[in-house]
């Protein structure tokens, strides 16, 4: 019985779709480090809980999120706890430097959050001084333990990017990705794997930073939109665990409204249409789809599960070509499919007569990673990636800077 979950990662049989997905992924770490992309909420968190809650082998996975890590020691912090709290991993840690016996004991003791917040503040101070030696001492407790064990870092790129904007943060962000990558490549700690995701794309970080080469040893995994068999059968799943009707014409009009299968839209279209039914007794049909999706799901009640698309670009794209870049969005919004070279001269005209074709490729690239826009196939053009986000763009966006 599929739950109609919006927002939260899914877990356990409400996962669904990614069982050949998650099986590359366990191949890949069976030999290594994997970095997992996707663009935002195309389900990568609920991916990396399919590996936490069914392991493979004897191998033990850690799962943490970094969004708010700012200190080469936070992490090292992290990792001890992560491995404290795992009955396995603990007892390889006993007897480390920088854990007391008391506080060995009470990390495993500990689990209300407030006793756990005391011990992580103590430990960081502790830490502080000589991260680098801890964490390896650390890892180095792990070579005999019999296990592979499996760091799972959800938004790690947020981490790097955080980092980066504090003062002299930028070295921490180095320090951090060469420790990490010293770590990768000691014999002793083979049978340490780590992967990385988030849900903002790391290339670009680390290129403003000078170490795209850092990561070159993981396998890049990008997870993709259902495919459109597996968007039917969900919609079917979604529709029979809500004792909801849902005919076949239904579904294929809501895969028509999104474009793009992407698990989120679907489970958001979905409940919009159900609550309309739910609330006015009208049944499900195209044409309610079809007004739900214009009335609701692209109307201000909705507007929040997409304004990250919008304020990520004031995020994590420089200042100087914030308006360059929302420039050419609205471009590419309005018309169907805008030229490169035409695309080029906006850019131009925004960001300045000094902008190089060098800025645009790098720029372009990252609106494309990051699931803006798309080429076609012979790279002359550019159309938005997805319609529904074409959609929501062209109702908020669309007047923009205008002529
Ligand atoms: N395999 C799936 N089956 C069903 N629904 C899914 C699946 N994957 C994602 N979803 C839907 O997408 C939402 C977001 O999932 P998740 O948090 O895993 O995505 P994400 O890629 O980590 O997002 P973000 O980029 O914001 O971190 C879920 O609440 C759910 O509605
Ligand atoms: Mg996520």
């Amino acid at each position: 019985m599929l739950a109609n979950q919006v927002g939260p990662p899914v877990r356990g049989l409400e996962c669904f779709g990614r069982d050949q997905f998650i099986n590359l992924v366990w191949e890949k770490l069976s030999l290594g480090h994997v970095l997992l992309t996707a663009p935002r909420r195309f389900g990568k968190t609920s991916i990396m809980y399919k590996l936490v809650d069914e392991p493979r082998w004897e191998y033990q996975v850690l799962i943490a999120d970094l969004e708010y890590l700012r200190e080469p020691t936070d992490l090292i912090t992290l990792f001890t706890e992560l491995l404290m709290r795992n009955p396995v991993t603990s007892r390889s840690l006993k007897g480390v430097s920088f854990l007391s016996g008391t506080l060995w004991s009470r990390f495993r003791e500990s689990v209300a959050e407030v006793e756990l917040y005391k011990l992580r503040f103590k430990l960081r101070d502790e830490l502080r001084p000589h991260w680098r030696e801890s964490g390896d001492e650390l890892l180095h407790r792990l070579a005999d333990c019999g296990h592979t064990i499996v760091f799972v870092l959800d938004e790690f790129p947020m981490m790097i990017d955080g980092m980066m904007r504090r003062d002299q943060g930028a070295e921490d962000a180095r320090a951090i990705l060469r420790w990490l990558r010293a770590v990768r490549q000691r014999p002793e700690c083979q049978n340490i794997r780590f992967l990385l995701g988030g849900s903002v794309g790391i290339g670009a970080i680390l290129r403003n930073l000078g170490e795209v080469s850092s990561i070159n040893d993981f396998e890049l995994l990008k997870l993709e939109p259902f495919t459109r068999p597996t968007a039917l059968n969900f919609l079917a799943g979604l529709a029979d665990g809500q004792q909801t009707t849902l005919s076949p014409a239904c579904q294929r009009k809501m895969l028509d409204l999104v474009g793009l299968p992407i698990p989120y839209f679907l489970q958001v279209l979905f409940s919009e249409a159900r609550k309309n039914h739910l609330q006015t007794g009208a049944p499900i049909t195209p044409r309610l789809i079809e007004q739900v999706y214009h009335q609701r799901m692209l109307g201000v009640e909705c507007k929040t599960y997409f304004d990250h698309y919008y304020g990520r670009i004031r995020d994590y794209y420089p200042r100087d070509l914030e308006r360059a870049v929302k420039r050419m969005l609205r471009e590419v919004a309005v018309t169907p499919e805008v030229s490169r070279d035409a695309f080029y001269q906006i850019y131009r005209k925004e960001a300045g007569l000094a902008a190089t074709a060098e800025q645009f490729n790098d720029v372009a690239a990252e609106l494309e990673n990051d699931f803006y826009i798309r080429p076609s196939t012979d790279g002359k053009h550019y159309t938005f990636a997805c319609k529904i986000l074409r959609d929501w763009w062209l109702r908020y966006y669309g007047m923009e800077y205008g002529e």
